[in-house]
């Protein structure tokens, strides 16, 4: 066990179980929050039997109130009506900031990794407090009111942490936009957030890139005429278009205001942000999550998943455009009181040795990111895993599911076996992990996330009959029985979606939209959407919206879009499009789709192949049979099963022609 590795049971099923590695224990700077399997047991036991007790404990004792609460939890699954701590009231950013800058002002809160190496710096919490506090006034002086959302297209800046806590220090409500969405996608989010303000910088830098954001923001705003104000915080110094009277300059602004302003005293179920996220229709999703129970569950995990003690220093390589990014490069460190990175960069610039040069030159103890990093760089070599990092305890995998031999590679060649790997599942409707080992307790199987967290009572439901399938070594959808803190409480705008996506699929249940299996041991292992969703390098797209954004072009009577396994990415986007009559299909069309998609929603999108078919497999009622194109692309055409009920048979034949000889 010395090593960590001990092959031990599931002989049947040819899995090794990894124990928490000795070494990670002897480097601890003290001892895991947690004991033992036993006690993780036993608490866990807890927060399902009497959820009042262990969540009314855990409430108080991690997070800091401005009045206390009487009722822990009301509400329930079937209703979707869940709310939590209901008379209490706090502020997230004196959570996250304050209460660390009261004790410890010289600590540090962010470390800066700027795109290019070596021109970051740090800001310490003291530091943080003034820059936050600068920031709300800004705001405020802007007309930024409590309850209103205030939109954010920053890229990886240390003031894309000072914005959001920022806003919700005076009670409003952030809403993130990824930076690498499009001006479309922005403008729609704007648009359905109803925000009446825009953070972002003049340009962004990514991988020795420049990114246009003002520009995209300028484009984005013709449309949202309620937007009254936009803060530019200068990166580059580039030139840019100025709207006077509507664009501020950040640096001018916060030149004007005191250091401090009070934070705004919060219900706990006051709105914290929404967060846009790709569901099985056309239209993104602002997914709205509320004060004290979403940082909860990011404190609580912060603590017992990714075992954070007070010298830490913690790395999320997330964006905070996705949730990744907000509860793990923003919240969960910040509300512990811990130090963040915040990474400007890409994992291959200036080189491949780039997160590992940071990882040994910060002194990380904590790295967390996408299995599609970890693929790139372990094709890329082994020799650019140079540096010691010597003071990782922790290796932490997010948004997808980790193959048996990169999770390996993860282990030995990144963490020298030193360091415990978790595979941590969640979502942004989640908050904060759900099925995850903890860190120095969970023994741990390459390829499964392993054991639900506290609070979690996972289902696996038979898709079928509807019906849960108790026992072990079963296999349906993932399903949650009971309500847990950091859910989240609503779509924006759309109720009656949240119900229906979520509670109203399995009654009494909330519905993941996972495959999952749980083993002879009772360790569930993630499969996959099971709904319309693709996960192209772990970021969630739907095959709808893709969709929606090919029919926008002139030449286009239909389109179908499927995600196929890929190397690299996990999945990848393939578009199958039927173009109207008077059409050249060539080159210049498919590269003209692929540019529609980009700038429809983003390029993180852009199909990696488009065929032009004919027609598309459709039933005789019209619903496109995308089952069938999915098993074309994996060269299964045998195996179509039933194809009676197509509308035109003959097309299976035509479409398998255009996909060989495109290959
Ligand atoms: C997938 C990202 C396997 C899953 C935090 C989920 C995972 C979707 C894992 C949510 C994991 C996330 N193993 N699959 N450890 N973590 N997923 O909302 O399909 O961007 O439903 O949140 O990512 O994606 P989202």
């Amino acid at each position: 066990m010395a090593d960590g590795k001990t092959p031990v049971v599931a002989e049947a099923h040819q899995v090794d179980t990894f124990h928490p590695p000795q070494k990670m224990l002897d480097k601890h700077p003290s001892k895991p929050h947690i004991g033992s399997v036993e006690e993780y047991q036993q608490m866990y036991k807890e927060s399902i039997t009497e959820p009042d007790k262990f969540w009314g404990r855990m409430g108080r004792d991690l997070l800091s109130w401005q009045r206390d609460f009487d009722t822990v939890r009301v509400g329930s699954l079937q209703n979707g009506d869940s709310a939590w701590f209901v008379e209490g009231q706090l502020n997230a950013s004196y959570n996250c900031v304050d209460r660390h800058a009261i004790k410890n002002p010289n600590k540090v809160a962010i470390i800066y990794e700027a795109d290019e190496p070596n021109e970051g710096r740090n800001l310490t919490y003291g530091e943080l407090l003034r820059e936050v506090s600068k920031t709300a006034w800004t705001l405020k002086k802007m007309g930024v009111q409590k309850g209103d959302t205030v939109a954010v297209y920053l890229p990886m800046i240390p003031e894309a942490i000072v914005t959001l806590l920022a806003i919700v220090r005076i009670g409003a409500v952030h809403s993130v936009v990824f930076a690498g969405f499009s001006a479309d996608s922005l403008r729609d989010r704007v648009i359905d957030g109803r925000s009446k303000v825009v953070v972002t910088t003049d340009e962004g830098k990514r991988g020795g890139k420049l990114i246009g954001t003002k520009k995209i923001v300028d484009e984005a705003l013709r449309q949202c005429p309620d937007v009254a104000h936009v803060l530019v915080y200068k990166r580059t110094g580039a030139d840019i278009p100025w709207t006077a009277g509507r664009d501020y300059w950040w640096h001018e602004e916060v030149e004007k205001w005191p250091s401090y302003i009070a934070p705004e005293i919060m219900n706990a179920e006051d709105p914290l942000f929404l967060l846009y996220t790709s569901g099985s229709t056309g239209k993104p999703k602002g997914v709205m999550h509320t004060t004290a129970g979403y940082l909860l569950g990011a404190a609580m995990t912060g603590k017992y998943v990714f075992d954070i003690h007070d010298d830490d220093r913690y790395f999320c390589g997330g964006d905070v455009g996705w949730i990744t990014g907000h509860t793990y490069v923003v919240y969960a460190p910040l509300l512990l009181g811990v130090s963040t990175v915040v990474f400007e960069g890409t994992p291959a610039y200036p080189n491949f040795s780039r997160y590992w040069d940071i990882i040994d030159q910060q002194k990380i103890t904590h790295f967390y990111v996408a299995p599609t990093a970890l693929r790139l760089l372990k094709r890329a070599g082994d020799d650019f895993v140079k540096t010691k990092m010597s003071h990782l305890r922790v290796l932490g995998s997010v948004g997808e599911p980790i193959a048996a031999e990169v999770w390996k590679w993860y282990f030995e060649v990144v963490g020298r076996e030193e360091a415990h790997v978790v595979d941590t599942y969640w979502q942004t409707e989640t908050g904060s992990n759900v099925i995850t080992p903890l860190a120095g307790v969970t023994p741990t199987k390459p390829g499964s996330a392993s054991l639900p967290f506290f609070g979690i009572e996972p289902a696996i439901i038979d898709p079928v009959s509807g019906d849960e399938i108790h026992g072990n070594d079963v296999e349906g959808v993932l399903a949650f029985k009971q309500p847990w803190p950091s859910m989240a409480r609503t779509v924006y705008g759309a109720h009656k979606r949240y119900m229906e996506t979520y509670f109203n699929v399995y009654k009494g249940y909330y519905f993941t939209g996972d495959g999952a299996g749980r083993d002879h041991e009772g360790f569930y292992w993630i499969r996959g959407r099971v709904d319309d969703v693709v996960n192209v390098s772990g970021h969630r797209l739907s095959t709808a919206e893709i969709e929606a954004a090919l029919i926008e072009h002139h030449a286009v009577a239909e389109a179908a879009v499927v995600g196929v396994s890929d190397e690299l990415t996990g999945q990848a986007v393939n578009a199958f499009v039927a173009i109207k009559d008077g059409n050249d299909v060539n080159d210049a069309l498919r590269k003209d789709l692929i540019l529609q998609v980009r700038k429809s929603i983003g390029p993180f999108a852009a199909p990696k192949a488009v065929y032009i078919v004919p027609d598309l497999p459709k039933t005789r009622s019209g619903k496109i049979m995308r089952r069938i194109l999915r098993k074309i692309l994996a060269g299964e055409e045998d195996q179509l099963g039933d194809v009676t009920t197509l509308s035109d048979p003959t097309v299976v034949e035509k479409i398998n022609r255009v996909v060989h000889d495109a290959r």
